[in-house]
């Protein structure tokens, strides 16, 4: 273990992805970057993933530290490791986690028809290692990350076991459900299958579970946690929520700012000042075959789904394209939003640079080149594109939702006037807003002093984990120092 962490206080992390090693969305990035920000606050966390190929082959010089003879049906074991700052535990189980394909997808674009065993295993197997320890190390809290760790409070208390967990809900959309059947080969306490436990109409819910289980919840913006309370964002938990309202803690997400580094960044050509940006934009232009505009140069980096309200944008675009704009676009996910962008590309060749598919070299030169970053997501738990924006200097134009309305500061007269405006915020979930947002993005950019100025305050806005990690690791304290004042 490295020295940081060996001498803070043992904390337990579970989560299904974690940057650098295996990442679909923005959980990885925070996963990977929450314990060295709470190493600053004396905290010691230790990771447990699942080992995916991706991660066993992180793990090759790892020493085994648990074994299973049956654990949902299966041998496995826990390995430790250090790897890029990261102090890992890999949970090795092949029968479960080595597979081509990504983490919850078969290579045929399906989820794992067994992801309920999988996961739940994971669960099982942080229950049992947190209460046993490893050695003398016994984690004083565990951190639990989406429904994929969902189920671990529900196995720590059928061991009789009082350890505090903090569960963090990154997206509520995704709930982790299966049938009640599955009951006895999850080898979940059937007492636990009930309104107030993780029963969700009839099925097993591993979110509800953490929910219900944890001592205590953590979403990632203060805005995202005052939404989560009601209909239209809860996802049928907000009751849940409301019951626990006291106990819930909207913490806003940090990047990693060594990693995001304009000034450093091997990706780019680093800079330190908007100037700084024009060979990366002639760059971006030329990587997209883009032919140069009098408008402004936006990019979209992003996972292609309903949540991101792409397919708004797609509507909202042909103003902003006559206007002299150019943008250039890279994700993937739903086909049929890969269709319809790649349609609009071909339809507007120049203007439209569209590229479907994974590329994190490519998002580092997107944000550098960028004069600004479009997220115009139907909601958003807190998001992180928005935060590189501001760190590379692009203008974030995002809806008014979630943690995106937390980070962003609007471009309005007051704020204008101030001279602290960062970028340009507009109503969710409708194009005649976001046609309006981009038509004040082409506006501020003929002005460009004003824009420079916006560029200027969008670099120097704090988007480490400055303020979180002292949040997070005052729950951690509060947590276990509950936990032992009420142990006897
Ligand atoms: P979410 O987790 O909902 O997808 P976030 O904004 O929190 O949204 O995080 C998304 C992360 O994934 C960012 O690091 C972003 O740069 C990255 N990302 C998304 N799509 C792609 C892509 N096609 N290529 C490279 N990076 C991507
Ligand atoms: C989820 C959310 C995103 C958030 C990320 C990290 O993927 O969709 O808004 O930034 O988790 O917490």
């Amino acid at each position: 273990m490295s020295a940081a962490a060996a001498s803070g206080r043992p904390a337990l992390a579970v989560a299904s992805e974690c940057a650098p090693l295996v990442k679909t969305g923005g959980l990885a990035d925070v996963v990977g970057a929450l314990p060295a920000a709470l190493a600053t606050q004396g905290w010691a966390l230790r990771t447990l993933l699942p080992g995916y190929p991706a991660v066993m082959a992180a793990a090759r010089r790892a020493r085994q530290v648990a074994g299973f003879d049956d654990l949902l049906g299966t041998p496995a074991r826990v390995l430790a490791c250090s790897h890029a700052g990261l102090e890992l535990l890999v949970l090795d189980a092949p029968a479960l986690f080595d597979r081509p394909g990504g983490p919850y997808l078969g290579p045929d674009g399906r989820d794992w028809p067994d992801n309920d065993r999988r996961f739940a295993a994971l669960c099982l197997a942080a229950a049992q290692l947190a209460d046993q320890g490893i050695g003398a190390w016994r984690p004083q809290v565990l951190h639990l990350h989406d429904w994929q760790a969902g189920l671990t409070p529900a196995y720590l208390r059928a061991r009789g076991s009082t350890l505090p967990c903090l569960m963090s809900i990154h997206n509520i959309a995704f709930h982790g459900l299966t049938p009640a059947t599955r009951l006895a080969a999850l080898a979940l306490p059937p007492e636990g299958f009930t309104i107030d436990g993780f029963e969700f109409y009839g099925h097993v819910s591993a979110l509800k579970a953490g929910l219900t289980g944890a001592q205590a919840i953590a979403t990632v913006s203060p805005g995202y946690a005052r939404e989560l309370l009601t209909p239209a964002f809860g996802m049928g938990l907000e009751g849940v929520l409301q019951a626990r309202a006291p106990d819930l803690h909207g913490i806003l997400n940090g990047i990693d700012t060594n990693l995001w580094n304009p000034a450093t960044d091997a990706a780019i050509t680093p800079y330190t000042s908007p100037a700084g940006k024009a060979a990366n934009r002639a760059r971006l232009v030329d990587d997209f075959g883009l032919v140069p505009g009098d408008g402004p140069l936006a990019v979209v980096v992003s996972r292609l789904s309903a949540q991101k309200g792409l397919d708004l944008l797609l509507d909202a675009l042909p103003g902003y394209l006559a206007r002299g704009g150019r943008l250039a676009l890279l994700g993937s996910g739903e086909r049929a939003l890969e269709n319809a962008w790649l349609a609009a590309g071909a339809a507007s060749p120049g203007q439209l640079g569209v590229r479907i598919g994974y590329d994190q070299a490519l998002s580092h030169r997107m944000y550098a080149g960028a004069d600004a970053v479009l997220v115009p997501s139907r909601f958003e738990p807190c998001g992180l594109t928005q935060l590189y924006a501001l760190r590379y200097g692009a203008l974030p134009v995002v809806a008014r939702t979630g943690g995106l309305a937390d980070t962003v500061i609007h471009a309005n007269e007051a704020a204008l006037a101030a001279g602290v405006a960062t970028g340009i915020v507009h109503d969710a979930e409708s194009i005649p807003a976001l046609a309006q947002a981009l038509g004040q993005l082409c506006q501020l950019w003929q002005d460009r002093r004003v824009f420079r100025q916006m560029q200027r305050n969008a670099m120097k806005h704090p988007v480490g984990w400055q303020a979180s990690a002292p949040r997070y690791a005052a729950l951690y304290a509060a947590l276990s120092d509950n936990n032992k004042a009420d142990t006897p």
